[in-house]
């Protein structure tokens, strides 16, 4: 374990360290556009200039290794010049353009010529004009001009998608990124591009232009796209959520994230939901409040038989709501008709291979445990037999916060309401629930990001998460929604409780040893 002095303080690193991750262990800032510690080894900005004791020249930190009693400074005027005319070649081309640029407030080339002072280009030559708008593919667009050539993006579809869409086309000041003719940028991970360039070349069709990001308050939790159970940040203010970006997590996904997680924030904005509970009886549907409805709900759920009451859940829940709901059943209304709907049978087993599942549920192994907890060993066949003979008369259904990802959802729908008794909780409206006849409870819930809770991943993993903020203060989670059904009462978010209030920010937001924030994809190319 070789020790070296950075900046004056004792450094002791593993073997094999290089400078810059010597400077990022101990917490001193350099520059870096071109390294990324997910990626290869590029050394093409030179931007990490560092002294090294008894070498006459600067060197760059990326690719020099740390070696015993080493003695590095990066705050020397030496190496402040060098940077300084390293950030100036950076700066020819570059159009300077921060206000209209999406990346601004989040660039570390912004924050570095402000403050180096590099307000004015120092070059007489009128800038090379490039390639502006490139639509990449699906997701991406690229702004050639602020292009640092850092190569990240190239270096990330051949070493981590491996998918080698993009390039480097041309030589010297005429040199851009591209795709060669008829080729997209088009793979299942292909946003990471836009997170780890260091400036505001590529830039997320989804997100760009649409706020600034000093509006945006941020939070981590985990991703409930799929099974995989990425380690996220979400970013929203009182309009809504806004983007997803991944949070380093070495035993989950690492520095990345799939383009299908970045969309988990659409089903949870106010326009998708079910903002009141909407309750159908002889003379059609009654709006009510959340709470009101499950409450209502009570009255018939007491005068049915266990032997009458099914409840089906979808494996989109915490563990503890999971638990909660189900003892109800088995403890209070006498029955273990529980039944799991699986969604996406034919793929649920299904891998990429790098990190997105089939299975497109974020707890299926926390539904399990509780179920085997309690005992239960219904299959659908039975749920299937029960309603064809009328057995069955009262479902309660905790259906899918993200219905995009269950194709079936029309046809349980139809199959279901063949009860006397539909008691529906859901976070999302959907037409298909509003056209039913007969007695039907819709109830809203609430969203991975309004409540506490745990997921379990495909791996066995339980990662812990906490609320971020209330968006629908009508909506119920379903230990809420047990209690008010078994006739408990519960103190009942109003409709003038404020929504949009972040909570607190915890350091355990989402307790795992392995996860650290991840500065090099938050903090792109900081000092
Ligand atoms: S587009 Fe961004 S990530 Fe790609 S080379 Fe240019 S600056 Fe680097
Ligand atoms: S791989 Fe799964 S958990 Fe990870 S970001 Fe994609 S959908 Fe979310
Ligand atoms: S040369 Fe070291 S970060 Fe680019």
């Amino acid at each position: 374990m070789p020790k070296c002095t950075i900046n004056g303080k004792e450094v002791e690193v593993k073997e094999g360290t290089s400078i810059i991750e010597a400077m990022q262990q101990s917490g001193d800032r350099i520059a870096h556009y071109c390294w990324h510690p997910g990626l290869s080894v590029a050394g093409v900005c030179r931007l990490c200039m560092v002294e090294i004791e008894g070498n006459p020249r600067v060197q760059i930190a990326c690719n020099t290794m740390v070696t015993e009693g080493m003695k590095i400074n990066n705050t020397s005027e030496k190496v402040r010049d060098a940077v300084k005319w390293g950030l100036d070649f950076h700066l020819i081309n570059h159009p300077l353009d921060c206000p209209i640029c999406d990346q601004a407030g989040e660039c570390g080339l912004q924050d570095q010529y402000m403050e180096y002072g590099k307000y004015d280009p120092e070059m007489a030559e009128a800038k090379v004009k490039k390639h502006k708008v490139v639509d990449l593919g699906p997701t991406v667009v690229l702004d050639s001009e602020r292009c640092i050539l850092c190569s990240r993006c190239v270096r990330f579809t051949e070493e981590v998608s491996k998918t080698n869409e993009l390039g480097i086309f041309n030589r010297g000041d005429r040199s851009e990124i591209g795709t060669h003719e008829g080729v997209e940028l088009n793979n299942k991970y292909s946003l990471n591009t836009v997170d780890i360039c260091p400036v505001g070349a590529l830039t997320s069709k989804d997100f760009r232009f649409r706020q600034r990001v000093w509006y945006l308050k941020d939070a981590e939790t985990v991703c409930n796209g799929c099974s995989n159970g990425c380690n996220v940040k979400v970013y929203f203010n009182k309009e809504g959520f806004f983007r997803v970006k991944p949070v380093y997590n070495e035993k989950v996904n690492g520095y990345w994230m799939c383009d299908e997680g970045r969309d988990i924030y659409k089903f949870v904005n106010k326009e998708t939901r079910l903002l009141k509970a909407q309750v159908r009886g002889a003379s059609g549907w009654t709006e009510m409040a959340g709470g009101a409805a499950a409450k209502n709900a009570h009255e018939v759920l007491k005068n049915t038989s266990g032997d009458s009451l099914a409840l089906v859940l979808t494996a989109q829940y915490t563990v503890e709501e999971f638990d909660a709901i189900v003892s109800t059943f088995v403890n209070e209304f006498k029955t273990k008709k529980v039944f799991f709907w699986i969604n996406n049978k034919e793929t649920f087993d299904s891998f990429d291979g790098l990190l997105l599942r089939g299975d497109k549920n974020p707890n299926t192994k926390g539904l399990l445990k509780v179920l085997e907890k309690h005992g239960i060993t219904a299959t659908w066949a039975d749920l299937t037999q029960g309603l064809g003979n009328g057995s069955i008369k009262t479902v309660v259904v905790a259906g899918p916060e993200n219905q995009a990802v269950f194709p079936d959802f029309q046809e349980r729908v139809k199959e279901l309401s063949k009860a006397q008794n539909l008691i529906w909780l859901q976070a999302g409206k959907n037409d298909a629930l509003m056209s039913l006849t007969g007695n039907v409870w819709l109830i809203p819930t609430k969203t991975f990001v309004e409540k506490d809770g745990t997921f379990i991943n495909h791996a066995g993993l339980e990662q812990k998460f906490k609320k971020v903020t209330t968006i629908v203060s009508e909506a119920l989670t379903l230990t809420e929604a047990a209690l008010l059904l078994a006739g408990k009462n519960l103190t009942i978010p109003t409709a003038t409780a404020q929504p949009f209030m972040p909570m607190n920010q915890r350091e355990d937001q989402v307790t795992l040893e392995a996860r650290k924030k991840n500065e090099f994809v938050f903090r792109r190319g900081s000092l």
